[in-house]
């Protein structure tokens, strides 16, 4: 996930680990539900929320996180694309279950 930092920018952030925001999103959501950040920051959320086909709204105050945070999600939506193994394997899961 890339950063943005504007150059007046204090150096805190504490960023959540991407895995964690995983867990949360697939725990507390269905697909297609609507997840909403008031706090968007680089947009870890509305990320994870779209790579999970879930969709997301988010709220920054800086503009340059908030740019940052679009050019993520669109990367997500273009990697959910993408047909991974994890897919592949999902639908011979689903299949064999179909067929059982
Ligand atoms: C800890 S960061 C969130 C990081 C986010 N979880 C991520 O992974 O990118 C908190 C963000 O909230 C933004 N923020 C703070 N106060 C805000 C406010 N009142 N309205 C909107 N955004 C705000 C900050 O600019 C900062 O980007």
């Amino acid at each position: 996930m890339a950063s943005a930092r504007a150059e007046d920018d204090e150096r805190h952030i504490a960023p959540l680990q991407l895995g964690t925001i995983e867990r949360c999103v697939r725990l507390w959501s269905n697909k297609d539900d609507l997840v909403l950040t008031p706090f968007l920051g680089i947009g870890s959320e509305v990320y994870t929320a779209v790579k999970f086909g879930r969709r997301g709204v988010g709220i920054e105050l800086k503009r340059e996180y908030f740019h940052q945070a679009v050019k993520n999600i669109r990367r997500a939506e273009t990697e959910k694309n993408v047909t991974t193994l994890w897919d592949l394997a999902e639908q011979n899961t689903a299949t064999q279950a179909v067929n059982e």
